[in-house]
């Protein structure tokens, strides 16, 4: 594959993580509805999830709907609950046949029945997949995901089922929606702005972080690949010093 040659496949990141930013800017500056950008917008999470299962990376989280998002115009919400749907149903096959996994990060309860039962099902079907772990953010928000896990604990020690010594790091991780994924290694946000926006707070402690001003809809595979070069040529120091990582 032509665009996948530049990277270096020992040093390629273990879990992107996307904030699919620009849609309704997309759309607005063509003079369509925001929704259309959305619409544009699942296109490129198909080409995206195709490069990133070609090029062999094992986990990618998508940030298709905030907890905050619910307050978004009724029309809005529906419609990309809509498109959520029907993204899952066409492309349960698909994940199948390329051996991905499906799993999702936020409140699923949150979500219409309906789609909440799609999700569940394809989460089931796919199950047993050993490729590309595809991760959906939906209803998600990360304090809420950290106050639900340390409340959780809080719980099991008035319980007397944990001792207060026994919540380590790693530990606490594993409460969270994303236990048992690697952090993620790369944070891409598109669409130009500076911040999180409350995604993964607690696991992007050592992320690096590419921002493009590129709307979602028109970033490419080779803009993806662009990303992941970036990735490879920064030096993740983790704390340490430069030298110290080179081994000086
Ligand atoms: C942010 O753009 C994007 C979203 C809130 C939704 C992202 C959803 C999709 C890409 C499609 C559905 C997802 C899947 C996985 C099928 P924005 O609307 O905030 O853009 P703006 O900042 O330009 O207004």
């Amino acid at each position: 594959m032509s665009t996948s040659l530049e990277l270096d496949e020992k040093k390629l990141p273990q879990h992107i993580a996307i904030i699919m930013d620009g849609n309704g800017r997309w759309a607005q500056s063509r003079g369509l509805m925001r929704l259309m950008g959305h619409k544009a917008g699942v296109k490129t999470v198909q080409l995206i999830v195709k490069a990133a299962r070609e090029i062999g990376i094992p986990v990618l989280t998508l940030y298709a709907f905030s907890s905050e998002n619910w307050k978004r115009p009724a029309t809005e919400v529906s419609g990309l609950m809509t498109l959520l749907k029907n993204y899952l149903e066409s492309e349960l096959i698909s994940m199948l046949d390329n051996n991905i996994r499906l799993r999702c990060i936020g409140r699923k309860e949150n979500l219409p029945g309906e789609i909440r039962e799609t999700l569940e099902t394809s989460i089931a079907r796919t199950a047993a997949s050993t490729g590309l772990v595809l991760n959906l953010a939906l209803s998600y928000g990360s304090r809420d995901e950290i106050v639900g896990a340390a409340r959780e604990m809080a719980e099991l020690c008035l319980a007397g089922k944990l001792r207060p010594e026994e919540i380590t790091e790693q530990s606490f991780a594993g409460r969270l929606y994303t236990a048992g994924l690697p952090d993620p290694d790369l944070i891409i946000r598109t669409g130009g702005e500076f911040r999180l926006s409350n995604f993964l707070l607690w696991q992007a402690s050592y992320a690096e972080i590419f921002i493009t001003e590129t709307h979602w809809p028109d970033f490419t595979r080779k803009d993806f690949v662009a990303a992941i070069a970036t990735f490879q040529k920064r030096q993740r120091r983790f704390g340490k010093t430069g030298d110290q990582v080179n081994g000086n």
